[in-house]
């Protein structure tokens, strides 16, 4: 079974910090969540493959080593997820990305997907979803099903902030898949918001509220 990294750096742990104050505004709270998310992609990334190259430094032949092997695509949950973006091809700018939408009923929490258009070589290419909140996991097992059946073997989960329900139940609906985030929060709230969480991740990033 895949494992939740709780990837808890003194970087993201100050960074989430001050996304969770409500006094952060969406300038700066758009520039944390990127780059939380891209320390949060390296480690994310600790086991791509690398095979060894000869380059020729100014004063010598280097045996040394570059990424090779299977391509990498992200994929954010949309809306909050694009807020990740930025980070993560930054890091890997050679990556793909696809995008799903998926809307959740707030009533009774069941999730229904809008837009899903991923690479055409996705099956060939490990797949990070990526969304800041893993609060239900309703949407992320959601997003990994239909990822899973466009052909997809090898997938990882990114978050910023988790709660302890959205582990389990992405865990027990897709045990093959590594869950990387920043933080695990003490729940979820009579809203399915994590609490004490940041908010509304996508309200924030956008300036919608
Ligand atoms: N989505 C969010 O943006 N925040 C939460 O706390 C839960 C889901």
């Amino acid at each position: 079974m895949a494992g939740l990294h709780l990837i808890d750096h003194p970087l993201i742990q100050h960074k989430i910090s001050l996304m969770r104050d409500k006094n952060t505004g969406a300038k700066e709270f758009r520039e944390l969540v990127s780059e939380t998310a891209m320390l949060i992609c390296y480690e994310a990334t600790r086991d791509l493959p690398l095979k060894e190259v000869e380059i020729a430094t100014p004063l010598a032949v280097a045996k040394t080593k570059i990424i090779s092997g299977r391509k990498l695509a992200f994929v954010p949950i949309l809306r909050a997820g694009l807020g990740m973006i930025d980070g993560v091809t930054n890091m890997v700018p050679a990556a793909k990305i696809g995008h799903i939408g998926m809307f959740r009923d707030d009533e009774n929490c069941n999730v229904t997907k809008y837009y899903c258009k991923l690479p055409d070589d996705v099956a060939e290419r490990d797949v990070i979803v990526v969304d800041p909140m893993l609060a239900t996991g309703n949407t992320a097992v959601d997003a990994i099903s239909e990822i899973k059946a466009a052909g997809v073997k090898n997938i990882k989960f990114m978050c910023i902030i988790a709660s302890p329900q959205g582990i389990e139940r992405l865990q027990s609906a897709h045990p093959d898949v590594d869950i990387y985030c920043g933080a695990k929060d003490e729940g979820l709230d009579e809203n399915n918001y994590i609490v004490p969480g940041l908010g509304d991740a996508g309200d924030r990033i956008f300036g919608t509220k």
